[in-house]
C-alpha cells in the first residue's frame, strides 16, 4: 500500500533538505539525503510508510536529464501540454513549466509524491501543475507531450509503461524517456536525442544518462 494521501507539506519540509539536483540548478526540490531514513520516520511518525521507498525524495538521474534537455531545448514543450510519467518529486513537470509548457498533468502512483510534486513547485514559483494518480490502464490523457523520467526501473514497471507510451506516440504525442541504461529499457526503436553524466542519489560515480525519443 502506498502511504496515507493526506501526508502534510509540513512533514515533508521537515523531513527534506532544499538544494538544486546538480544537473539542474535552475530548479530547487526537497530532498532526503537518506531515503531509508525518511522511509522509517514516515512509518514512526504515522504518516505511514506504504511498501515502497520514498522515490518522491530525490531526483533521479533519468529526471535531471529529462529535466535539463527540457530547459535547453523549449521547444519540445513550449506552448505544449505536458504529461509527466511517474513524477516523483515533480521535477520533470517543474522544468515543463519553466521551458514553456501550457499545462502539466504529473501522473504518480504514490500519493506522497503528489505532496511533494505541489510543495515543489510552489517553491520554484510554478503553477499549472495539476497531479493524478495511476493512468497506465485506461487511455493516454490528452496531451503533446509525455515525459518520464527513470520509469523503467523495474521489469513490471517496464511492462506496463511501454506499451503506454507507445500508445501515447502512436496517437501523435511526443515522448521523451530518461534512462541511466537501466537493462529493462529495450534501446530498439528509440532514438538517442541527449546524454549526460549524472550525479546518482547513492552511487560515487556519474551516471551515463541518455534522453530518448519513440522516433
Ligand atoms: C525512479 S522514480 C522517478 C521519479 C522522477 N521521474 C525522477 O526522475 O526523479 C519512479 C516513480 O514512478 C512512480 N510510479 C510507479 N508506478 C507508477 C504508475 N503506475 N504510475 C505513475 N507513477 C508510477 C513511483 O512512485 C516513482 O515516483
Amino acid at each position: 500500500m502506498p502511504c496515507l494521501p493526506d501526508v502534510p507539506a509540513s512533514f515533508l519540509v521537515a523531513h527534506t533538505r532544499l538544494t538544486c539536483p546538480p544537473l539542474v540548478p535552475e530548479v530547487q526540490l526537497h530532498v532526503a539525503d537518506d531515503v531509508v531514513a525518511l522511509w522509517e520516520a514516515m512509518e514512526t511518525e504515522g504518516v505511514g510508510a506504504g511498501d515502497a521507498p520514498p522515490f518522491w525524495a530525490a531526483a533521479w538521474p533519468g529526471g535531471q536529464a529529462l529535466a535539463r534537455y527540457l530547459l535547453d531545448s523549449p521547444a519540445t514543450v513550449a506552448g505544449r501540454r505536458v504529461l509527466d510519467l511517474g513524477s516523483g518529486s515533480g521535477l520533470v513537470a517543474v522544468a515543463a513549466r519553466l521551458a514553456g509548457a501550457t499545462s502539466v498533468l504529473a501522473s504518480d502512483v504514490d500519493p506522497c509524491s503528489h505532496t511533494a510534486i505541489r510543495v515543489n513547485a510552489e517553491v520554484n514559483g510554478v503553477s499549472g501543475v495539476a497531479v493524478v494518480g495511476d493512468v497506465l490502464d485506461g487511455d493516454p490523457p490528452d496531451v503533446d507531450v509525455v515525459v518520464a523520467g527513470d520509469v523503467c526501473y523495474d521489469r513490471d514497471m517496464t511492462s506496463r509503461v511501454l506499451p503506454f507510451l507507445w500508445t501515447a506516440w502512436t496517437r501523435g504525442a511526443t515522448v521523451l524517456l530518461g534512462d541511466p541504461g537501466r537493462k529493462y529499457l529495450p534501446g530498439e526503436g528509440l532514438v538517442a536525442v541527449a546524454t549526460y553524466d549524472v550525479s546518482d542519489v547513492d552511487e560515487a560515480q556519474p551516471r551515463r544518462t541518455t534522453v530518448w525519443r519513440m522516433p
